[in-house]
């Protein structure tokens, strides 16, 4: 594995990293051209996986021409930080979160609405049909990025320090920690907690000092950020399906004679099968791990007062941004087939 911790670690700022990327032209005799994939993950994790998956793929096929490096952990900054070096083409892929997203095109607000999907069942079937992900996809070709493919990021749910959370009153008074997307600090307003919205990589250190009551998050981030040591409370109110987006350069993109394009889309299709397959086993993992090692309860609320007081957010939204209407149609076909009791 070559991820280069080490040319990053030493870097403070993103804007000392942009210059010190794009002018990392020589490569010590070797001419093929670097690509940099930066994402926030640990290297355990299904995203790492799929990503070197990805790097040996191109490699295999393209290996005289390019050198894929896959920066894992935040090395590249945050991930509002990775969209923007994508944007200005310092680095040419990165993974970011469809919340983050939302604030470089409103369309990406769709797929944060909490209890879009009814099963992932109906998630998945969703995100699969271009019909669906490719007006949201291709809405940010004029800020200089797109989408190529997603990334399964499993339910959010709630989870606590010390309260646990069984209805949406328990989450009065609380200060929980949500993504920085207008969509949720709206969600997490409505349902009473108190949103404190940061960047992902903070969360264990405002968890561990108490600057928070607790996070939002799949059950990967009890285990593979540590939350698990701090917060023994984690509660099944599933209110989103929120996927990951691997993002490149679209200057990149269009550049690429059409043989290495096709060979490229393959392997953005590997990220994403590798990294379902690797997510199934890691969630089950993970669960086993935070229950049995870290002490973690898991609760299973009824989910639906917490639906009640959300679900109204979706005609808010759509009122604001009626385009997204057709799409949102096409999502609810999905969940007449796939109804939450077929999981
Ligand atoms: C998940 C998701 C990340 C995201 C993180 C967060 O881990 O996969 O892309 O950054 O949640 O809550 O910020």
């Amino acid at each position: 594995m070559k991820q280069c911790r080490r040319v990053l670690a030493a870097l403070a700022g993103v804007s000392v990293l942009a210059a010190s990327l794009s002018g990392c032209g020589a490569n010590g005799g070797d001419n093929r051209r670097i690509i940099r994939v930066g994402h926030n993950q640990a290297t355990d994790h299904p995203t790492n996986i799929a990503l070197m998956a990805f790097e040996e793929y191109i490699e295999s096929k393209l290996g005289d021409k390019y050198n894929v490096e896959v920066y894992p952990s935040e090395l590249l900054g945050s991930q509002t930080d990775m969209v923007q070096l994508t944007q200005t083409g310092a680095i040419d892929f990165c993974v970011a979160s469809n919340s983050i997203l939302e604030t470089f095109s409103e369309n990406y607000t769709l797929f944060n609405m909490p209890y879009l999907f009814a099963s992932a069942k109906a998630y998945h079937a969703s995100m699969d049909d271009p019909e669906v992900v490719d007006p949201i996809f291709e809405s940010t070709t004029q800020a200089g990025f797109q989408a190529v493919t997603w990334i399964d990021a499993g339910t959010r749910n709630f989870y606590t320090v010390a309260t646990p959370i069984e209805s949406p009153a328990d989450l009065k008074g609380l200060k929980i920690r949500v993504q920085q997307s207008p969509t949720n600090v709206q969600m997490m307003d409505l349902l009473g907690g108190s949103a404190t919205p940061m960047g992902f990589g903070e969360v264990y250190t405002a968890l561990q000092s108490k600057v928070i009551d607790g996070a939002e998050n799949n059950e990967m981030a009890l285990t593979s950020n540590g939350h698990g040591d701090v917060c023994k409370y984690y509660s099944y109110d599933m209110h989103q399906m929120i996927p990951d987006i691997l993002i490149g350069n679209c200057s990149f993109l269009n550049d690429l004679p059409q043989d290495e394009r096709e060979i490229f889309e393959e392997g953005f299709k590997l990220v994403n099968t590798v990294e379902r397959e690797e997510w199934v086993k890691a969630v089950e993992a993970a669960k086993d791990k935070a229950a049995n090692e870290q002490g973690v309860t898991f609760l299973y609320p009824d989910t639906k007062p917490f639906q009640d007081i959300c679900l109204p957010m979706h005609e808010t939204i759509l009122k604001q941004y009626p385009d997204l209407a057709p799409v949102y149609e096409k999502i609810q076909a999905y969940n007449g087939q796939y109804p939450s009791e077929a999981e």
